[in-house]
């Protein structure tokens, strides 16, 4: 059989923005920012920040050494190492299938805001009811998710240097600069001091077992690791690219986006609300209904506003690419269909699958699978029990099927591999326990046991 030659990203920069892309979400602009307010600030950033160079370092140059060793997305990778193991590539698939969906609902959420913003209509967007209105409307959230999909579609289409590799070198770093600028612009606002301090000094009354649970959970989501996607970006990774400085520079961009986000919300919702830090636990609210007063309240808020909803978009739609990307190589290197048909096929089933998850909170409401609306179900089974036990199998694989060596002889091409032991230490034995702590509190979580 002939073999055409694999694409790639052109240099070191270029993978890192990619892969980034795929990281920088809606978890770091807005789960990021409400966990560290609700686990204890400081002490959560802590904890996050001694994770993410132990725990989630490990498993990101596990998946992405494994992807460039084989050159090939997770179920072949899987099968190329060891045929008996080719189910954890399975099952490290289905998680991006089923994660684009709804991912791409929520991505429509933010362009009705966006497009809200940019009509000149940031007054209504902060009105009473303008969210629930919205998501319950049989017509507008399905057209938004439609756009939503047809632009990831369309660069992931255009192929992986032209495509992911451009836009992401385009939007990451403007991306970069307007979180900044308004984290900057925020703490100029009259009694932020009081917010900030909120979120960064550390606040043990509210440290417990729970704030390290949900750290590590947040940490795995935030680094898009366990469902395929790092295999993937490694797969089309040149050979002379050195993947430890890499991997850590994913993380530095990851985190401190993540902490800028926390930098531009909390105050800001802080001043809004005189100092009543509850708002900013607002969950899935903060982003569509909070923030949006509070942006109508600031004197530039309606070009803040625009500006906080491009940089959501852009961030989602980098993250919802690298789940196409991951889905279509999938498909690609499986079933040899085409890279363009295979986009073609997976965005018209993505369409499909994400309308449960948005009717869910309309007029199909009344179906709630274990209680919860599609889309919090979907995202239930995606994050909270597929991913952890991906990611187990995944250490366990790299642990004792194939052995660390594997690993460290692809991260010791053409550098040296600074932090070996700790990955072989973690991978073994640290993250396996860490990982089955998560799977286990959020199922608890999940039946109403424990409250996390
Ligand atoms: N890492 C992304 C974020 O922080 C979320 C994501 C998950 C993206 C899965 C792609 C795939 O929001």
């Amino acid at each position: 059989m002939k073999h055409k030659k694999r694409s790639n990203f052109s240099n070191k920069l270029g993978f890192v923005l990619a892969a980034a892309g795929s990281a920088v979400g809606l978890g770091n602009l807005w789960r990021f920012p409400y966990l560290a307010a609700k686990y204890g600030g400081g002490i959560f950033l802590l904890v996050y920040l001694i994770l993410a160079v132990t725990f989630g370092f490990t498993i990101m140059i596990g998946e992405i050494a494994i992807g460039r060793k084989t050159g090939l997305s997770a179920i072949g990778a899987f099968e190329k190492l060891d045929k008996k193991y080719t189910f954890i590539g399975y099952l490290a698939s289905i998680v991006p299938i089923i994660i684009l969906p709804y991912y791409s609902v929520i991505g429509g959420w933010v362009i009705k805001y966006f497009v809200d913003f940019i009509s000149g209509n940031s007054v209504k967007a902060a009105k009473d009811g303008h969210f629930e209105a919205f998501i319950s409307n049989p017509t507008q959230p399905i057209i938004c998710f439609f756009i939503f999909i047809l632009i990831t579609a369309i660069i992931v289409f255009l192929g992986v240097e032209k495509g992911v590799e451009k836009v992401s070198k385009i939007l990451m770093p403007v991306l970069a600069i307007l979180t900044v600028g308004i984290a900057i612009y925020t703490a100029t606002l009259p009694g932020s001091i009081d917010g900030l301090l909120y979120y960064v000094k550390p606040n043990f009354n509210h440290f417990s077992i729970k704030t390290v649970v949900a750290a590590m959970g947040q940490l795995f989501y935030s680094m898009s690791l366990a469902m395929g996607i790092m295999i993937t970006y490694g797969s089309y990774m040149k050979k002379d690219v050195k993947i430890e400085s890499s991997v850590t520079q994913i993380e530095i961009f990851d985190t401190c986006i993540a902490f800028f986000a926390g930098m531009m919300i909390v105050p800001a919702v802080f001043v809004f609300n005189n100092g009543d830090s509850s708002a900013i636990n607002a969950g899935p609210g903060l982003m569509f209904i909070t923030l949006p007063k509070v942006f109508n309240s600031m004197n530039l808020g309606s070009v803040i506003g625009l500006l906080f909803f491009i940089l959501v978009l852009f961030a989602a739609l980098t993250s919802s690419i690298s789940l196409m990307e991951t889905i279509v190589s999938i498909i690609h290197d499986k079933l040899h269909i085409g890279r363009k048909k295979a986009t073609l096929i997976i965005a018209i089933f993505t369409c499909i699958v994400a309308l449960p998850s948005s009717l869910g909170f309309g007029i199909w409401s009344g179906i709630t699978p274990l209680g919860m609306s599609f889309l919090d179900f979907f995202d239930f089974i995606s994050n909270s029990i597929l991913m952890p036990i991906v990611a187990m199998l995944t250490c366990f694989f790299i642990g004792f099927v194939i052995k660390t060596d594997a690993i460290a002889e692809e991260v010791k091409l053409n550098s040296s591999f600074k932090r070996e032991k700790l990955f072989v230490i973690m991978t073994k034995y640290i993250a396996p326990v860490l990982l089955l702590i998560i799977l286990v509190s959020s199922i608890l979580n999940a039946l109403g046991i424990v409250k996390i």
